[in-house]
């Protein structure tokens, strides 16, 4: 291919290139470019348009501005929403850091709403107590009205260009540069220009955000096609836990977009088509404010015993307008104006359609609390991969296990975004100089483009139509409720749509600005992460958190109380399993029992 020359590849060297410009990749790029490193945030977004906008309700810590709060009841319900699964060391350590890095954000120019007496408003979430067991609500979610996320990522971004950051807007990671010293850099290709650019830097962090758009209705944005974890598995890593997908209980039915849990925080409902409020049939403590994977589960069992809303009968309603137009304006003004574009709603007067919508991926690129990313070798011995890190949604800590608690996600993007800049300093003290690298490192990432625009794929099926198919098979197959019969056929079903796209082609093989080129490079990466989930979920035969099975009804902890690792190995799905990281770092650990809201 003539277009495969040296001289077309810019080079560029810096100290740190941060993958993905969401709220975890800005809050570790600040860490970086404030202690003077060069540090380089590679999108393929303007960095405001990173899904970290889009989170509405808020951010966790026991600040105890409106309830009674301890950051230790904060770790034990984090422990318990995520089924016992969440390695809880890093718990712990999230929990515990969480009040000082709202404090922080706060100076640093987050507009959070406010109480009377001046402090941070709280609201109630799911799953929030305060004490060790089922007693109390806590109001522990930090929010800036119902744009909490919006707020964080904005001021991120403006304290970035006030320290430096170098941006890279617009450019898609094609490749990890990886040799025996570690990750390296990363190959990525300006989707404006239609360039190449070799990243060099002595660390890499991933900060790719989920990959929600796997399923067919979902809260995530186009952009959320599980990158990262894409490119750890073409370079022979493996990714954790895929299994363990979020369904929000209120996504807007039929179309997806989020309401927020503040909803129900703030004094909202559910009601099926008789009018009454389930919840309390299910979780007769917490009721609306359970744990997303029973509230979701519960919203499935009404639709799925004929007690679903509207002709269909295949929603629940959200009724808030006994809450009044005054507090809905003030406190939830962004659900107010989406429930009215999506569903013709005005939720001051009438409830709003909803129904569990694919929001959150549990799972991602295995990683420690300092954000290096970890593979096991042999029995339970874990190596950290030198110079390549992960945090956020991207990563799996784990600290949410099988089922993470609403606003721990702001959270973990904040504690983990600032913890890797912390380790990375460590390894940038000790690694001063660019090392030498292969001369064709930038081979395999030209290759994954030129193999596209070359024109030579079969055009029978368009990348829009293999997309659809993907997502309707975990929708179908992989949703709310599991059993080995669906979900068998599910994983084949998978397998033909990804050999199908390994023959695809494109119509468009124009090198400027080709979203048809994106469309399909972001297809690689959700079907490879599709492929291991969808093993990964076959395998695991006990419900937990979000993986629920009719035919395992019960939570195994003898067999199953372990991580899945999976991996693609000569083009196929490979599994292994290690430990959950039980000992937390200096309280006692909360061993499993039976979860009741
Ligand atoms: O419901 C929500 O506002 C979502 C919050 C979260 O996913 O943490």
């Amino acid at each position: 291919m003539a277009y495969l020359s040296t001289d077309k590849v810019e080079h560029h060297f810096h100290d740190v290139v941060i993958i993905g410009a969401g709220g975890a990749g800005l809050r570790c790029a600040l860490q970086l470019a404030d202690a003077r490193y060069r540090v380089a945030v590679v999108s393929k977004v303007l960095p405001t348009r990173s899904h970290t906008v889009a989170a509405q309700g808020g951010m966790n810590a026991a600040l105890g501005n409106v309830t009674s709060d301890h950051w230790h009841w904060h770790m034990y319900d984090t422990i318990k929403g995520s089924d016992y699964l969440g390695d809880q060391d890093a718990i712990e350590y999230m929990c515990r850091a969480a009040p000082q890095l709202v404090r922080e954000l706060e100076h640093q120019g987050v507009p959070f709403s406010r109480q009377d007496d001046g402090t941070i408003y709280q609201r109630p979430f799911g799953g929030q107590s305060r004490e060790f067991g089922e007693g109390g609500q806590a109001s522990r979610t930090c929010a800036a009205a119902d744009r909490t996320g919006h707020a964080i990522l904005h001021t991120m971004y403006q304290q970035n260009l006030r320290a430096g950051t170098h941006f890279y807007e617009e450019f898609f990671a094609l490749d990890l540069i990886t040799d025996e010293g570690g990750c390296q850099g990363v190959m990525a290709w300006d989707i404006a220009n239609g360039q190449y650019h070799l990243f060099q830097a002595k660390a890499v962090i991933l900060a790719t955000g989920g990959a929600g758009r796997i399923f067919q209705t979902t809260t995530n944005a186009h952009i959320c096609t599980g990158d990262g974890g894409a490119l750890c598995l073409d370079a022979g890593l493996p990714v954790e836990d895929m299994e363990f997908y979020q369904f929000h209980p209120t996504g807007i039915a039929d179309v997806g977009p989020l309401i927020t849990e503040a909803v129900r925080g703030e004094g909202g409902y559910l009601l099926n088509s008789e009018g009454e409020r389930f919840m309390q049939r299910y979780a007769p403590t917490a009721k609306d404010l359970a744990s997303r994977d029973v509230v979701s589960r519960a919203i499935a069992i009404e639709i799925r015993e004929g007690r679903g809303c509207g002709p269909k009968k295949d929603h629940a309603l959200l009724k808030l307008d006994h809450l009044g137009e005054d507090l809905i304006l003030k406190r939830l003004p962004n659900i107010h104006e989406l429930a009215l574009r999506f569903s013709g709603v005005d939720c001051t007067k009438e409830p709003i359609p909803v129904q569990p919508t694919a929001h959150y991926t549990m799972g991602g690129v295995p990683s420690n609390r300092f954000g290096e990313v970890v593979f096991t070798q042999g029995k339970d011995t874990e190596t950290v991969m030198p110079g390549l890190y992960a945090i956020g949604e991207a990563a799996c800590v784990s600290v949410h296990g099988a089922n993470r608690l609403g606003g721990n996600s702001l959270l973990e993007i904040i504690v983990f975004g600032r913890a890797c800049g912390n380790q990375v300093m460590k390894r940038l003290k000790a690694h001063r100089y660019h090392p030498k690298l292969d001369p064709d490192c930038w081979q395999p990432g030209v290759e994954r483009i030129e193999r596209w625009l070359s024109g030579s794929g079969e055009r029978d099926k368009r990348i829009a139509q293999l997309r659809a198919e993907m997502q309707s098979v975990m929708q179908a197959h992989f949703s709310v409720y599991r059993t080995e019969d669906v979900m068998a056929e599910g994983v084949q079903h998978i397998e033909t749509v990804a050999a199908q796209l390994q023959h695809a082609g494109i119509e468009d093989t124009n090198r400027l600005f080709n979203t048809e080129l994106i469309e399909a490079l972001e297809l690689e990466n959700l079907m490879a992460l599709a492929r291991v989930t969808a093993a990964g979920a076959l395998a695991r035969k006990e419900s937990r958190g979000a993986h629920a099975r009719d035919d395992y009804p019960e939570r195994d902890d003898k067999t199953w109380m372990k991580h899945t690792l999976g991996r693609i190995c000569d083009g196929k799905v490979e599994l292994d399993y290690k430990p959950v990281r039980t000992r937390p770092m200096t309280v006692e650990s909360f061993p499993p029992k039976k979860r009741v809201y």
